[in-house]
This record gives C-alpha cells, structure tokens and sequence, in this order.
C-alpha cells in the first residue's frame, strides 16, 4: 500500500514539470514538460539553470553516432531550431549527421517547447546563446563545434558564434532572420502585450496558413501536418499563457536584435548559407505598411548579400524553387548540400 503511493507519487513527479524544478525519472521520450506532450525521437534530458532569479529547465537531445559507425565521434554538431519549431523538428538532419558519425546536441531554448515557459524573462540573443554554452559546458563538450540553426536558431547561432568564437569551427545557416534591419526599412514597433494578443489566438488554422504561404508556397503535404499540431499542442497545451508571453517576448529581441550588421565580423569561421530563395520571412510583416511590407523578406536578394558581407569564408548556396524551411520542403537536396560542404 505504502509503497504503491511511494511508486505513484514517483512517477508523477517524473512527468512532472514544477517550475524551476527539472524533471526527475530516467530520461524519456514522451513526457509533458513545458506543458508540451509530444514524443521525441531521443530521450529527453534536462539542464537546470539558475538565471535572471530564476531556477528554469532546459530541455535537450544528445544523441551518440552507433559505435558501430563510430566508436568516437568524427565530430559534435550544435542543432538550433527557429521559433516556430522545437528540437524534435531536426530529427531528419540529425539522423543524417548520426549516420556520418557524427553526435548531435539539440536544445529547446527556454520558452520553447519541452524546455520553461518563465512567467517573464529578459529575452535576448545573448541570453539564449548563453543558455545553450551551459549545455555544452555540463557535458564537457566544448571541442570545435560546428552550429547549424534555422530561422531564429540562425541569429542565435550567429549571437553563439560571436561570443564564442574559439568553439566553433563552422556555422551552417539555414534561412535565418535578422538578415535585413526590419526597423530601419519601416516595420513599426509593436508591444509585447499586441504581439501577446497574435499569439494566444494561435490555433491549427493560422498557424497552418502561416507556414503554407511562407515555408511551402502554398503546397501541402501530410507530413507537414506533424509540425503544426506540434505547435498546437503548446499553443492550447497547460502553460498556453506563459508560452504565448515568451513568445511575444521573444519576437521583441528578434526584432530589435537583427544581426545583419555583425555578419562581417564572422570572417574567422567557415560558414554555408543555406537559402530557400522563394522565402518570404520577415519579423512585423504582419503589421507593416503595405509599401513596406512589399520590400521585406526578400531571400534571393538576403542570401547573396549575407554571403558578400560576410567574405570569402562564406559558401552560398541557394534553393530556387524553396521557401522559409529547405530541410523540410526538400530534404534530401539539402541533406546533400549540407554534408557535402561538410566533408
Ligand atoms: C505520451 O504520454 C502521455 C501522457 O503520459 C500519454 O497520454 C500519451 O498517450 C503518450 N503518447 C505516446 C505516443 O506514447
Ligand atoms: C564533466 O567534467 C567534470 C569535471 O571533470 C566531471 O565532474 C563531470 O562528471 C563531467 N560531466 C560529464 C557529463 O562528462
Ligand atoms: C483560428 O484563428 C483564426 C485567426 O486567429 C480565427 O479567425 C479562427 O476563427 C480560428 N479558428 C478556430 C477553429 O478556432
Ligand atoms: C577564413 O577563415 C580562416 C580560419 O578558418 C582565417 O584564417 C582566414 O583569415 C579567413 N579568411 C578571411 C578572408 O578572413
Ligand atoms: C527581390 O529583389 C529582386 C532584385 O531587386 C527583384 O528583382 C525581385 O522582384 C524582388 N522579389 C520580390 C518578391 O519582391
């Protein structure tokens, strides 16, 4: 009897997300941490970090190439998913790089996914890209990296970079944000609270709609439909309201974080751009002047001057024919695209 509740109270508590305390247990696929149900293709572990007052979860995949591929792995690769994804959303790539022997570390940033959703939090790049170093610091895995990152993961693994530029050896971006200035080419400023509204009113509709205009060009398929109901899961999941905020928050540090300005001092790292040249992604889209709107988020302009401010290092390469998400719209052109730079 006694130990039947010891046993039942035990295993709540390691499905359990108390804020600020991460969840115990051996590591699992399919937990509802960050108010967030979804099965993982790895077991998910958790780093508890004390930041801004705080004690938070993040949420992570490390994952080791099979021994039998390659007892040490040939190198550590740094998966940074964009705002509208989680972690999981790299299962293809990271299968491809286990493949090659390669490990593979993903987080979900905080506010994301399985990882906190704080009820406030200084957002910024350098927040996040701190956050992610003390991942890599608890696992001793500070050996050259190579960091991919899509979207928002594309600023932050620029932010990452900057800050630490000793670790990483190569930076593949892949369609990332903050490319262009949206301020300064006359996206007004919208407050948090707004933004707030946007979110919260997330529902399977808008979302989809979102990514079929942007990322698929109007097509859908199936397979797309896992990625959407991922993201209702936490837009209607048990912590909708703390979720929603960070986001908001989040958009603001995007917004007033771009990092075009900073691409030339990225001269010491090899970089790939890999750019669906038919995106059409721009923060404050939504909200900017028609005549504004009609200048943003041009990618098969963005990509080359990324590429040229950047230097010699840099390789482009860009997909005519895809928008916002190569790695999902055509995975195996991209696939091919990233490990052939990477050999
Ligand atoms: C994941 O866990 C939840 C809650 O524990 C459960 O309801 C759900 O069926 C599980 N999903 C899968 C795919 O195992
Ligand atoms: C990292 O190194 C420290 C100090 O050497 C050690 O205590 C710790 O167990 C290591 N952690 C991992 C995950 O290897
Ligand atoms: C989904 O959201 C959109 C816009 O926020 C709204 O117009 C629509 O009624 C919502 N649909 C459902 C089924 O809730
Ligand atoms: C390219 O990167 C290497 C280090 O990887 C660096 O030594 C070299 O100076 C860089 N080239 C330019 C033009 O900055
Ligand atoms: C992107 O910029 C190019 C070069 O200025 C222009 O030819 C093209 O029409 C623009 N595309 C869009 C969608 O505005």
């Amino acid at each position: 009897m006694y130990l039947s509740r010891m046993s039942a109270i035990l295993i709540l508590s390691a499905v359990t997300t108390v804020r600020g305390r991460c969840p115990s247990g051996p590591s699992s696929v399919n937990t509802t941490s960050g108010g967030f149900e979804f099965t993982y293709p790895w077991p998910i572990q958790y780093q508890e970090l004390l930041t801004q007052q705080q004690s938070l979860c993040q949420a992570y995949m490390d994952v080791h190439p099979d021994p039998s591929i390659s007892p040490i792995p040939v190198g550590t690769v740094v998966l940074l998913h964009g705002k509208n994804f989680c972690g999981a959303t790299w299962e293809r790539t990271a299968r491809v790089l286990l493949s090659s022997g390669y490990r593979v570390i993903i987080p979900d940033h905080i506010g994301f996914c399985k990882s906190s959703k704080p009820a406030a939090y200084q957002y910024s790049l350098q927040q996040l890209a701190l956050n992610v170093h003390s991942i890599l610091s608890s696992l001793n895995s500070t050996a050259p990296l190579t960091v991919i990152g899509h979207s928002l993961g594309g600023m932050l693994a620029t932010r990452f970079t900057l800050m630490y530029l000793s670790l990483v050896s190569r930076l593949v971006l892949v369609n990332p944000i903050g490319l262009e200035d949206w301020k300064a080419k006359g996206v007004p400023y919208q407050s948090t609270d707004q933004i707030y509204l946007g979110e919260r009113a997330s529902n399977y509709t808008s979302i989809r709609g979102y990514e079929q205009s942007t990322y698929y060009l109007g097509t859908w398929t199936p397979a797309y439909d896992v990625w959407v109901d991922m993201l209702v899961r936490i837009y209607r999941g048990p912590e909708a309201e703390p979720y929603a905020f960070d986001q908001a928050l989040i958009t603001d540090a995007v917004y007033t974080q771009p990092i075009v300005y900073e691409l030339p001092l990225l001269t010491k790292t090899k970089v790939l751009l890999l750019i669906g040249a038919k995106d059409t992604t721009a923060i404050g889209k939504a909200w900017a002047p028609p005549d504004v709107q009609r200048i943003l988020g041009n990618y098969s302009v963005l990509g080359k001057e990324a590429a040229s401010a950047i230097g010699t290092n840099a390789t482009l390469v860009e997909f005519e024919d895809l928008g916002h998400a190569p790695q999902i719209q055509a995975p195996e052109r991209f696939h091919k695209a990233l490990m052939d730079w990477l050999a």
